[in-house]
């Protein structure tokens, strides 16, 4: 396995259209698996391909405080939906920045495995967030395209702030 890098806004290449997974092999499970490790040494919820350069729909989440609880989604796709929430949502892709963004409170999305077997899977709250928020990123979409001219220009500012204290520490 490798940890794989993560591409961060504002890199163009964040906009891509990721195109479903039509092969399930080896070199896919590899992946999903490179894909684990790359987000739990990033210490993130939740990654996309896109996030690391590969623009196929794939995306795991893990949002437990062990990290004993991955969930891959692959071709994902949101069926139903319900309410509203708002949550404080950050990226890897933006490190150290976070925002409150208004997503559905549950959805049910269908999904494949790593074995391309197909199922149904139901996420409210936080969880349910970190489904949206990384389907998204596939769709070649991030957070802060829902925050208002102003909201988005402060956090971008903060966004570069953290790069250079990042850069100079
Ligand atoms: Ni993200």
């Amino acid at each position: 396995m490798s940890v794989l890098t993560i591409l961060e806004f504002p890199d163009p290449r964040l906009r891509t259209k990721a195109a479903p997974v039509t092969v399930f092999d080896a070199q896919l499970k590899r992946f999903v698996a490179d894909m684990f490790e790359t987000m739990y040494a990033a210490n993130g919820v939740g990654l996309a391909a896109t996030q690391v350069d590969v623009h196929q729909r794939v995306l795991v989440i893990d949002m437990s405080d062990e990290r004993d609880q991955p969930l891959v989604l692959i071709n994902a796709e949101i069926v139903e939906q319900d309410g509203a929430q708002v949550y404080q949502e950050g990226c890897l892709s933006f490190p150290g920045v976070y925002a409150d963004v208004t997503r559905a409170l549950k959805v049910k999305v269908k999904a494949q495995d790593a074995d391309g077997k197909e199922f149904f899977y139901e996420a409210e709250g936080p969880q349910a967030v970190a489904v949206q928020h990384e389907m998204d990123h596939l769709a070649g979409k991030v957070f802060v395209d829902y925050l208002s001219p102003l909201k988005r220009s402060l956090l971008l500012k903060r966004l570069e702030k953290q790069r250079k204290q990042a850069a100079s520490a």
